[in-house]
């Protein structure tokens, strides 16, 4: 090999070198790069299961959305349920699935057929099911940060600062 063969060997050599050096110290360092999904749920495989079993029977995804599913041909504007246990108990869930009228305890401006129907009828272990999953649906504190954040720049347009 030419001497000038080998520099340019070696020159090309130190910058790939550079390159890695740099994008592995980025992900070191820049915390935001990715942290992942910000929901999770805490409730045990049994229970995971049977809540999800009453959810597909009772077609709740035909309005809403969970763990990114919804069916695509309806477009009722429901609220997504992911995190939803970081907002609501079980008690508050029970009552709700419960209720004759559920817009007695969540208020509603949308068309009748669009809105949260009752599911009183259910049998009560399946209410309690889907109680206490709905419950166990959290979202990460770092992730209600960020929403909060961005609403309060969004709505004020003052920088936001954590108390
Ligand atoms: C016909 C569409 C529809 C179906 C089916 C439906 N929902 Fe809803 N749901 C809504 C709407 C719309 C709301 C918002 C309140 C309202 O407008 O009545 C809501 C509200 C909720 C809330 C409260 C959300 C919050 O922000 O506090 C929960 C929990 C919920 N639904 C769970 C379920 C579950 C579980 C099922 C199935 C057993 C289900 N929904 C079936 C439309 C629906």
């Amino acid at each position: 090999m030419k001497r000038g063969e080998k520099v340019v060997l070696v020159v090309i050599a130190a910058v790939i070198l550079s390159l890695m050096g740099r994008n592995l110290w980025r992900v070191n360092t820049d915390k935001d790069v990715d942290k992942g999904i910000p929901f999770y749920s805490s409730a045990p495989a049994a229970l995971a299961r049977d809540a999800m079993d009453v959810y597909h029977q009772n077609n709740c995804k035909n309005c809403h959305s969970l763990w990114t599913v919804r069916n695509l041909l309806e477009s009722v504007p429901a609220p997504i349920l992911d995190g939803l246990g970081s907002l609501h108990g079980e008690d508050w869930f029970y009552q709700y699935f419960s209720a004759e009228n559920p817009q007695s305890l969540l208020p509603s401006r949308l068309k009748q057929e669009y809105r949260m129907p009752s599911y009183a009828h259910l049998p009560e272990k399946d209410r309690r099911a889907l109680a206490q999953y709905m419950a166990s649906l959290k979202v990460k504190d770092w992730y209600l940060e960020e929403v909060r954040k961005s609403e309060y720049e969004k709505l004020t347009g003052k920088e936001y600062r954590h108390e």
